[in-house]
Parts: structure tokens; C-alpha cells; sequence
């Protein structure tokens, strides 16, 4: 994938206010690690049937953790673990000492349900705080969060990280898209928490009513939740003037502020690894791979209570790289997509993020796009319907069309058709976007 330069870099934190783990060396953080690991292990086997069964199947017992590296001889988890354990069978603490639960809905079947103790949401907060500091957000800045409340960890972990930090925070929820600019324009905030598609949505508006989106009151955008590119990157912070910084996270493993983009450097996701121990495995073999590699994303809870998990298969793919502006923590390279967001075309694998690339460096096309797969004979067929922007002269949808084309063909190596079409005419998210419809055996 390529990167591109930031056009812009945001102020980093005094360093008497970063958390004593944010200063943590190497070795230092890694001591704390392993007696976390340690705590978690034995945790989960005392306490959740599941992993009891599952470490006594593999041979392994929590004392034969007495180095990080051993972590390795522990079984994955994975979604459908978690799902044959529902509602709360994963939970290590009685139901009286759950404070809150929230689920992701998963596209099939019963959703995930996770909770947190008292202790753990108290963990949430800091880390929450930590990544808003980190993308450049100070104590007395008022936050727009327009991240979905309710069973969706994105609106309250947020609220709770920001109310920690020292922020005003304006609880809009998702959706009700005039009034999010109405509100924008009149409580001014510095930073505004959203997903990246439903940013899009938001600037839209702001145009649509003959405002200039760039004159707001924001400084900060940290978007998260879905995948999103260095290119959709440029295209907000151009069109708000703001930063735009990565936020990551899963439900499973807390919900936001897992990993964080920190402002001064926009140079991947920093984990805070003293709550969350990553690996990356091939996702084939389960092997663990080197710093640098690219494969599937695997977290271990280091302080979770309530709902310990060893090492989660996210289905997220990225590779782990050292720390800069956090030394002793290891980033994560933006997450190009899930193995399950993976289109197999003709044996060619291909991601919503790489089509993103490419429609957002084509000259008059918008950052609006759907792709539908479908079968034509027994060939599977992807197309791609992506609206020309405003200003876009009729005569330049063609030629566009064919560009984008041909730069799926060159960077991918498949064919696929393209399709521009009017502004304004496909679905808009209010959350996380869902790109891809399948129509694939539907006549
Ligand atoms: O999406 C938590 C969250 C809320 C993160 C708000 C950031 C901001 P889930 O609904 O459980 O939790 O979905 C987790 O979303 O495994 C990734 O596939 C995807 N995801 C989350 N953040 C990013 C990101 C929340 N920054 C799933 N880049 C994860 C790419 C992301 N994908």
C-alpha cells in the first residue's frame, strides 16, 4: 500500500502529562507485561470454564507462561468461541461485580457480548483519555462525539475517555445529520470523534447548506472504527482543515482506544501495550511472525476483570512495528482491512481499502463509492459505483471510470467495472459504512 507524506503534524503532549506507562522503556514495560499476563492467565482458567478446557486440550497450564515468547503455546480465540459461550459464559467475575455490557452486532446471528467491572471501565477511561491526548486533545476542549451510544462500545468509551481527560463533552450519538452541523456551528468544539465514512456525511452537509466546512470551529479529528486510507486522510483534513489521527479498537478487547495515531507524528497506531499484548500470526498456520511482517492481529488482555481474553484473533490485518513517539509501546500499521472484508476475485484478493486509493487519487471522482459483486456464468464480477463530485464536468465521467479501472487492473492485477454515477445517489453511513453487497447466486 502506499503512503503518503501528512500534509500536517499536530503538537505533541507535555511529557509531565503522559500516564508513567507512556514513559515506560522497553524492558521496564515488558517486566509489568509478563506479571500481567501471568495474572490474566491463571484468571481465565480459574474462572471461565471455556479457557479451562481449552488450555487443559492444548497441554499448556497457566505456570508454563514464564516468558512472554511462551504466550505462544496458548490456544487462539476466536469469535465463534465467544459466541457459543452467549450470553455472559466468557465472564470471570460474578454478574453482581459487571458494572455495564455492550455487544457488536456481527453481521450473522447472536451478537458478542462483552463486560466490564468496575476496575475496567476506571482502565477504559484512562486509556480513552490517553488516546484523545495523544491525537492532540487537551483538558477544556469541548468534543463533539458523534460515535453511536448504547450497545456500541464507540459513544459511551468514548464520552468516558474524554470526561476523564478534562474535555466538555457534547454527546450527539450518530445520525440526524443537519443537526450535527447545526451543533458543530453554534457549541464550536475543538475535536470531533466520528467515523471516518460518517465524517464524509457530515462535510457533505456542511456543504449542502452553503457553509464552508473548513471555517468550523475544528482543529481535531479522530475517526476510527473502519478501515480508512492515507488518502481519505488528505481528503478530510483538506476539507475541514483539521488532523486527522487513527483511533483502534474492538469490543472484544475493551472497545476504542486499544491502539492510538498519536498527532505529532501520524505514523501508525501506538498500542497501549501495558493493558493489551499484541501479536501477529499467520492466519492460515496460527505461527507467530516477526516485528515487520503482515498478518492477523492478536490480542491478550494484560487487566481485564470481568472478560479476560487470550489471545483474540481479531481478523484485523496490519503488521507491528517499534514505538517513536512512545518508545516503549510498538505500533500498529493502519489496518488495511479484516480477512472477512477480503474479496476473492478470479483467485485475486482484493480489499475496499485498495479501490479507496485509487478512486481518491482520480481527478473529479468523490470519496463515495459501493461495490457489488455479483456472478455473470460462473465467474464472480465486482462493480464498483462511485459518485463524480459536484464540479465534475459530464465529459470527465469516462474518462474517470477507465482510470479507475485501469489502476485496479495495474495495482491488483483483475478486471472489474466502474461505474460513475450522480452525486448524491448512494447510501450515506451514519456509523461504520458497509461497502460490499453480495448478489453473488441471486440470478
Ligand atoms: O469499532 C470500537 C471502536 C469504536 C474503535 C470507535 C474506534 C472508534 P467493534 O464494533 O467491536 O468495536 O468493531 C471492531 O472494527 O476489529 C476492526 O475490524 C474495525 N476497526 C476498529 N477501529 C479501526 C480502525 C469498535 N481504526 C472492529 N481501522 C475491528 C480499521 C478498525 N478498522
Amino acid at each position: 500500500m502506499t503512503t503518503t507524506r501528512p500534509r500536517r503534524l499536530g503538537h505533541a503532549p507535555e511529557p509531565a502529562s503522559l500516564d508513567p506507562a507512556e514513559r515506560m522503556g522497553r524492558d521496564e514495560l515488558r517486566a509489568l507485561q509478563l506479571e500481567r499476563l501471568r495474572w490474566t492467565l491463571r484468571h481465565a482458567y480459574d474462572n471461565v470454564p471455556h479457557y479451562r478446557r481449552a488450555f487443559d486440550d492444548a497441554g499448556v497450564h497457566p505456570d508454563d507462561c514464564r516468558d512472554l515468547a511462551d504466550l505462544a503455546r496458548f490456544p487462539t480465540t476466536s469469535k465463534a468461541d465467544l459466541r457459543d459461550n452467549y450470553p455472559f459464559g466468557m465472564f470471570a467475575v460474578p454478574q453482581d461485580r459487571v458494572r455495564r455490557v455492550h455487544a457488536s452486532s456481527g453481521t450473522t446471528g447472536r451478537p458478542t457480548v462483552v463486560g466490564y467491572t468496575e476496575r475496567d471501565l476506571d482502565t477504559w477511561a484512562t486509556v480513552m483519555a490517553r488516546s484523545i491526548r495523544a491525537a492532540g486533545g487537551r483538558p477544556g476542549d469541548k468534543l463533539h462525539n458523534a460515535y453511536g451510544y448504547g450497545l456500541f462500545t464507540g459513544g459511551l468509551g468514548a464520552h468516558d475517555g474524554a470526561e476523564r481527560l478534562g474535555c466538555t463533552v457534547i454527546p450527539v450519538s450518530g445520525g440526524m445529520t443537519p443537526r450535527q452541523v447545526q451543533l458543530i456551528q453554534d457549541f464550536e468544539p475543538r475535536v470531533i470523534m466520528v467515523t471516518p465514512s460518517y465524517m464524509l456525511t457530515v462535510i457533505d452537509e456542511f456543504e449542502q447548506q452553503g457553509l464552508d466546512p473548513r471555517s468550523s470551529s475544528l482543529e481535531i479529528g479522530i475517526f476510527g472504527a473502519e478501515p480508512w486510507t492515507e488518502q481519505m486522510r488528505r481528503e478530510m483534513e483538506e476539507r475541514l482543515d483539521i488532523d486527522a489521527v487513527d483511533i483502534y479498537g474492538l469490543s472484544e478487547v475493551m472497545g476504542p482506544g486499544v491502539a492510538q495515531e498519536c498527532g505529532e507524528t501520524k505514523d501508525g497506531l501506538h498500542v497501549w501495550e501495558d493493558h493489551f499484548y499484541p501479536e501477529v500470526i499467520d492466519p492460515s498456520t496460527e505461527e507467530v511472525l516477526p516485528e515487520g511482517e503482515q498478518g492477523e492481529l492478536v490480542f491478550t488482555s494484560l487487566t481485564k476483570e470481568a472478560m479476560p481474553v487470550v489471545r483474540y484473533r481479531t481478523r484485523d490485518l496490519t503488521r507491528l512495528l517499534p514505538g517513536t513517539s512512545r518508545p516503549g509501546m510498538r505500533r500498529i500499521e493502519k489496518i488495511t482491512g479484516r480477512t472477512d472484508d477480503m474479496i476473492i476475485l478470479r483467485g485475486v484478493n482484493l480489499f475496499p481499502t485498495q479501490i479507496e486509493e485509487i478512486v481518491l487519487r482520480t481527478p473529479g471522482l468523490s470519496p463515495h463509492f459501493a461495490l457489488e459483486l455479483t456472478t455473470r456464468g460462473r465467474l464472480d464480477h465486482l462493480t464498483v459505483r462511485i459518485e463524480a463530485r459536484p464540479d465534475c464536468p459530464a465529459e470527465r465521467r469516462d474518462p474517470a471510470a477507465a482510470e479507475v479501472a485501469r489502476g485496479v487492473k495495474d495495482t491488483v492485477g483483475t478486471t472489474v467495472d466502474v461505474l460513475v454515477v450522480d452525486p448524491d445517489t448512494l447510501p450515506r453511513s451514519v456509523g461504520k459504512l458497509q461497502r460490499l453487497t453480495d448478489n453473488r447466486g441471486r440470478g
